[in-house]
């Protein structure tokens, strides 16, 4: 067993990280919350394979514990299904107290945390993301959010969890194309901070495909890690916390652009991580063996990293409506080296649109 502290003063929480944890949940779970009435929140899909061992954990812990599975997709997590979400509250006579258990994916997590960030002004969560990427990212730092039509997670808040359990084992149920999103947002820790991770992933990556439980471990550890101590110096996104979106910018856009369906988010997030490369190469800040290197591990996870065939000045125009641009200045989280990157708001349009039209 794993443990991470974020330390975020009177909202610091744990990130504990185990295989087997859910067969242990509801005392996991008690230690920080003590038994209330509860909701867990969970989706068609993950329902089936973890829902009633949580429910009964938690019952057996004496709390008072409803579960609700959702039908959800990233084009469902909308305002509507925040709304639907919110009858099921009032259904089961939640109060300020009670709590919500997140149990899933990153969509699942970001909706639930926004309910309860927002039910009669905010109630406890607990996260237990199941798939990668919400292990290594969405369910860490206390951003929830919903989409708008006009872009994704635009509607939201900072709104941080009373504790995250990841549960190593749920991996194994996992589709492929599944880990190998999260396994972008892995990289994105070795690209953005941590050099000796990304050679880690590249020398464990056989390892790390086969879900080796210690490989698995290692990884997720080291991605909370980063982003818990990106978190504690930016909880609200000033200024470094930025790096997190690596790849992200143009990624949104992507998908925004074909209304969340044409593109999982790991392609269009790593689509994304190669085209602030070639801004970065285009701007002599990096050069070509930083998109070189990340190119060959993406094609290793099996990506087919296609161009686009959107508009360039559509992406363009999406971009100014990403959350980093103030005052009309776009802001691109671009890499010098393997390792590290920097904030640049001074990228010219024509840049962009050379780069997405290469
Ligand atoms: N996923 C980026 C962040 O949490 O800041």
């Amino acid at each position: 067993m794993k443990e991470i502290f974020v330390d975020l003063g009177k909202d610091s929480y744990n990130i504990t990280i185990d295989k087997g944890i859910l067969n242990n949940i509801g005392t996991l779970i008690s230690k920080v919350i003590t038994p209330r009435k509860a909701i867990i929140v969970t989706d068609k899909i993950v329902e089936p394979h973890y829902g009633k061992i949580v429910l009964d954990s938690l019952s057996e812990c004496k709390f008072d514990v409803k579960l609700v599975s959702l039908a959800l997709g990233e084009e469902q997590k909308t305002l509507a299904k925040a709304e639907e979400l919110y009858g099921h509250l009032f259904d089961h006579e939640m109060d300020r107290k009670s709590l919500i258990v997140a149990l899933g994916g990153g969509v699942l997590g970001d909706l639930a945390g926004f309910v309860a960030a927002t039910f009669m002004r905010g109630i406890p969560f607990v996260q237990i993301p199941t798939t990668l990427l919400a292990q290594v990212d969405s369910s860490i730092g206390g951003k929830v959010a919903v989409n708008h039509p006009r872009g994704k997670n635009m509607i939201g808040c900072f709104y941080q969890p009373k504790a995250v359990f990841i549960d190593t084992d749920t991996l194994q149920t996992l589709p492929k194309e599944e880990i190998t999103a999260g396994m972008v947002e892995v990289m994105k820790y070795g690209m953005i901070k941590e050099a000796a991770f990304f050679e880690y992933i590249d020398k464990h990556l056989t390892k790390i495909l086969e879900l080796d439980s210690d490989a698995l471990e290692e990884i997720i550890y080291n991605s909370c890690k980063t982003k818990a101590h990106v978190v504690e110096l930016d909880e609200t996104e000033q200024g470094i916390r930025a790096i997190l979106n690596y790849g992200h910018t143009i990624g949104h856009a992507l998908e925004a652009l074909t209304s969340y369906k044409k593109y999982r988010h790991g392609d269009a997030v790593a689509m994304g991580m190669i085209y602030v490369s070639k801004i970065a190469r285009a701007m002599n800040l990096a050069d070509e063996t930083v998109i070189k290197r990340q190119e060959s591990l993406f094609l290793k996870l099996g990506l087919s990293l296609k161009d686009t065939e959107l508009d360039p000045h559509d992406i363009v125009s999406k971009l100014y409506q990403d959350k980093k641009t103030i005052a009309g200045k776009l802001r691109f989280v671009l890499p010098t080296r393997i390792g590290n990157v920097i904030i640049n708001d001074s990228v010219s349009e024509q840049t962009i649109l050379n780069v997405l039209a290469e």
